[in-house]
């Protein structure tokens, strides 16, 4: 079974969907009642939605025990959701340095530790996150989204010393600029600016990024481990 956060719309929906359509049963999460009926009517039987918010950290072991109490068990976990918030740092308070750095970063913390064991017994287990090319190139106005998504890279390539010989494998797929709700909220003078960058003068689509996700999750990808996989058309070559 998998597990990916934020599953209502954008990459996770894109993502969920496509698990779905392999005939892998899918738990989606959302923050909104709302959201969970967008999963539950995509999903049909093969899975359902939940209730989860990433911000509140001491509920996340507790809904993950549920799901296992219910006897499910997620061997394939995609870390999708995520948030911007930006400013620049002299103006940056710390209620946008925290959300941020939460729900990007801590939360894979508690999302990683409540489905490690039963990924260890049973000698297999797919993580994925959804990390960001910021993470690699930094960007103005950004400090802690960039140090989010910077800071997943130290922590999947940890945890997947820490795992590699239990049968996991723990990766991070990086996107560009993907064309979603998050990207609709620049403004027209910071996207032109960002094709500007991308050489192949596109935004990316949550296909794009949903088919890498399909590959590393699938017995093709199981000699890769620790890895970010950047998907931006160019925009940065590692
Ligand atoms: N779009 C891009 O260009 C781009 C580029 C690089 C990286 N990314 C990364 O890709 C991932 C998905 O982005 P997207 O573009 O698909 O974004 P999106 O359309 O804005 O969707 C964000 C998702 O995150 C969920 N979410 C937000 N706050 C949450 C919280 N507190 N707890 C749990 N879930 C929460 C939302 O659920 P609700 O709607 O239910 O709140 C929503 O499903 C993010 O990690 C983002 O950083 C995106």
């Amino acid at each position: 079974m998998a597990l990916v956060t934020g599953a209502n719309q954008g990459i996770g929906k894109e993502i969920a969907k496509k698990l779905s359509e392999k005939g892998i049963k899918v738990i989606g999460t959302s923050t909104t009642i709302n959201g969970v009926k967008i999963i539950n009517q995509y999903l049909k039987k093969n899975g359902f939605g939940f209730v989860l918010n990433l911000k509140d950290t001491d509920s996340i072991l507790e809904k993950m025990k549920e799901i296992y109490k219910k006897n499910y068990s997620i061997d394939i976990l995609i870390n999708n959701a995520g948030i911007k918030s930006d400013n620049l740092l002299v103006y940056m308070n710390s209620r946008e340095w925290e959300n941020v750095i939460k729900i990007n970063l801590t939360s894979i913390f508690y999302m990683s530790k409540s489905v490690i064991r039963s990924m260890i017994k049973n000698k297999y287990g797919r993580i994925i996150t959804i990390g960001s090319v910021i993470g690699s190139i930094g960007n103005r106005g950004q400090v802690n989204y960039s140090a989010s998504k910077s800071g997943l890279i130290g922590f999947h390539k940890s945890l997947a010393l820490e795992v590699a010989s239990k049968g996991i494998t723990v990766n991070i797929v990086a996107p560009g600029l993907i064309d979603t709700q998050l990207t609709k909220k620049l403004n027209i003078l910071q996207y032109k600016k960002h094709l500007s960058n991308i050489p192949m003068q596109r935004l990316g689509t949550t296909k794009e990024i949903a088919d890498a996700v399909m590959f590393l999750s699938s017995e093709k990808a199981s000699y890769i481990t620790g890895q970010t996989l950047h998907i931006n058309g160019g925009m940065y070559m590692p």
